[in-house]
């Protein structure tokens, strides 16, 4: 069943076309990679999917539902979550913190009853800290929790801000580039991570550059070239794909 569809996205920034006519469907419980060269849209399709930007031509239809241009927060309200291609990580609060910020849109207290009211945010306030708690646990992060989080090795921030954003329980998590910086043991424990999360019931769009990482996690790849799909298919047919290698090599030589 698709939880996510597509239909023909477009978005221009004056005269730059930043992404064309692209289609995609995303089933429940799937991993989807979308990988493709610097500067082929991958970031304008995330951006516009959250609301940070609307598509100029297209509709994003996501638990059956038109969400097109509809602005981030009720996009993330409707189930949608996301990362950033750069960390952000709030360094000088607790790790446990940086997770409970990500679950404020869950806790929603009505102001009617001042007496209800503190009782309520007291049970939802638990509720949140072991919902948070729970999420740390798959990251191994628990043991830590009251440290601040710029005391984190990289590769662990980066793990922290996907906690972050599954904190508010999103049927779609979006993930921008989530293992730029790390080094190969790190990206291992990232890859390790994303299949929990896949096996916990959420469903994963995520961008990367990096072949080699895309393959370990993605079941099926959709290729971004200049704003357009290029390709669609299993990680081993893109990787055998002569015309995906040549787009790429530049980029591989680069890196
Ligand atoms: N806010 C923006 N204003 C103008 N141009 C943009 C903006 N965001 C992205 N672009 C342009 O859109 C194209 C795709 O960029 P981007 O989505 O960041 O690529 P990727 O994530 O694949 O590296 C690039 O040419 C980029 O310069
Ligand atoms: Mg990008």
């Amino acid at each position: 069943m698709s939880l996510f569809i597509a239909e023909h996205i477009g978005k221009k920034f004056g005269g730059v076309v930043a992404l064309s006519d692209v289609s995609l469907t995303v089933d429940k419980g799937e991993i989807v990679g979308m990988i493709g060269p610097n500067g082929s849209g991958k970031t304008t399709f995330i951006n516009n999917l959250s609301g940070l930007y609307s598509p100029t031509t297209g509709k994003f239809i996501f638990n059956d539902e038109d969400i097109t241009g509809m602005p981030a927060y009720q996009i993330t309200a409707k189930g949608v979550s996301r990362t950033f291609q750069n960390l952000r990580v709030f360094p000088n609060i607790s790790i446990l913190d940086n997770v409970l910020i990500g679950r404020h849109c869950r806790i929603d207290v009505p102001l009617w009853d001042v007496y209800v009211r503190i009782v309520r945010t007291r049970r939802k306030e638990a509720e949140a800290r072991d919902k948070a708690m729970q999420i740390l646990e798959l990251a191994n992060l628990t043991d830590r929790h009251l440290d601040m989080a710029k005391n984190l090795p990289y590769g662990e921030q980066r793990l922290l801000e996907i906690c972050r954003a599954i904190a508010s329980e999103p049927d779609l998590l979006l993930l921008d580039e989530p293992c730029a910086g790390m080094n190969p043991v790190e990206m291992d424990a990232l890859a390790n991570f994303i299949k929990l999360l896949k096996e916990k019931g959420v469903t994963v769009f995520v961008i990367e550059h990096n072949m080699r990482f895309i393959m370990q996690v993605a079941e099926r790849l959709v290729v971004l070239e200049s704003g357009r799909k290029f390709r669609e298919g299993t990680p081993l047919e893109i990787q055998k794909d002569k015309e995906v290698q040549a787009i790429y090599l530049g980029d591989e030589e680069e890196a």
